[in-house]
């Protein structure tokens, strides 16, 4: 990490979805190497954004409370920023299919807003942009590699790839360095416990601490990789780092892939509590079921040097050891309290 710290030397990076479960471990993270990060959220409703993400470095950084998919807010914070981490989104499969619009809304109009502020006031500014192995739909061949067909099951899926391809046409057509990054599930600290719409595990894991009934779709045997925040927080930094990754796009796979089944297990394990019980897919769930799915990292381990290194097990414990002191804070979505923007960029 040394030497990727070197990279972000005397740099000014954005994060859009800042104060969302992955983008507030990045901010943790930049703010301990000292370079200056302006956070922008708008902290929708229901969704991971939560002020105690930020909890004690809130004083380091500058915070925007604002929806960057409003071109005015767009235009003045990209500016003079060396690093876009471009988390803002709207990350849940089944809302897409209750809402599309609002999927289309914040997954492709919100992401054309920024690229068009970009081109406008920072146009060569490097971008790195979180994608979700949603696009490749079930899985044809394992472990999938990005050469693998793309076919998403939900408009998240689709928006997402629509949004990967206009950073792409961008880097093309302006030179803005663009990547993408496909992301498998990802876990640990500081993500929403709220609801089981962002994600499986953190379902899984407030079941487990409070004791209750984790309900396991089917049998529970598809396997999947999944990876704990840090190692994706590494990959972001490596991407946004490193002049190799312009113009590409790279899969974060998991280590090993596990059951659902066997995750449940662990927790319950690990906590000593919950217990799981069997039930039928729901149907709106069933049609958007990939199956076994895990990602290879092959390619970004060749050009990059990452791979993840938190094995799913050490990962859990370590999520639970946090939730065990925080779990108060997570157990309902955000609401106001608005807080306030520390500062606005210059
Ligand atoms: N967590 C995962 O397992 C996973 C998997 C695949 C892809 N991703 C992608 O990674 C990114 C970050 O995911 P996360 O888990 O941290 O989600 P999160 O919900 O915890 O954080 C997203 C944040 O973005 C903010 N936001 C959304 N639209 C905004 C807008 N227009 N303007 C300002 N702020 C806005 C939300 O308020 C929220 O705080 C998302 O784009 C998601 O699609 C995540």
């Amino acid at each position: 990490m040394d030497n990727l710290r070197s990279q972000y030397n005397g740099r000014t990076v954005l994060i859009t979805g800042g104060m969302g479960f992955i983008g507030s471990n990045l901010a943790r993270c930049l703010v301990d190497w000292d370079v200056e990060v302006i956070v922008v959220d708008a902290l929708l409703p229901e969704q991971g954004g939560n002020p105690f993400n930020l909890d004690g470095i809130a004083d380091r950084i500058k915070f925007v409370r604002a929806d960057i998919g409003c071109d005015y807010v767009a235009n003045h914070l990209v500016g003079g920023v060396d690093i876009i981490f471009n988390l803002a989104g709207h990350m849940s499969h089944l809302d897409s299919l209750l809402y599309p619009r609002r999927d289309l809304e914040l997954n492709c109009a919100t992401q054309l807003t920024l690229l068009e502020a970009c081109r406008s006031y920072n146009p060569h500014v490097k971008i790195v942009f979180t994608s979700t192995r949603q696009v490749y739909g079930r899985p044809e061949l394992l472990p999938v590699s990005e050469a693998h067909r793309v076919a998403p099951l939900d408009i998240n899926g689709i928006n997402k790839l629509a949004a990967e391809h206009y950073h792409l046409l961008y880097h093309k057509l302006y030179g803005t360095r663009a990547v993408c990054l496909r992301l498998t599930n990802t876990y640990g600290p500081r993500q929403l416990l709220a609801h089981q719409r962002q994600g499986f595990i953190g379902w899984f894991v407030r079941h487990a601490l409070t004791g209750e009934v984790i309900e396991l779709y089917g049998e529970g045997k598809q396997r999947r990789d999944i990876n704990y925040v840090d190692d994706v927080v590494e990959a972001l930094l490596l991407a946004g780092g490193s002049e190799k990754s312009d113009g590409e796009i790279f899969n974060l796979g998991g280590t090993e892939p596990v059951s659902l089944s066997d995750i449940a297990t662990e927790l319950i394990r690990l906590t000593g509590s919950g217990s799981v019980r069997h039930v039928p897919f729901p149907r709106e769930q069933q049609l958007i079921e990939i199956g076994n799915c895990y990602l290879s990292s092959e390619k970004i381990e060749t050009m990059l040097g990452w791979r993840p290194r938190t094995t799913w097990y050490d990962g859990l414990a370590r999520t639970v050891e946090f939730y065990r002191r925080h779990l108060p804070r997570y157990l309902e979505p955000h609401f106001d309290p608005v807080p306030r923007s520390t500062a606005a960029a210059s």
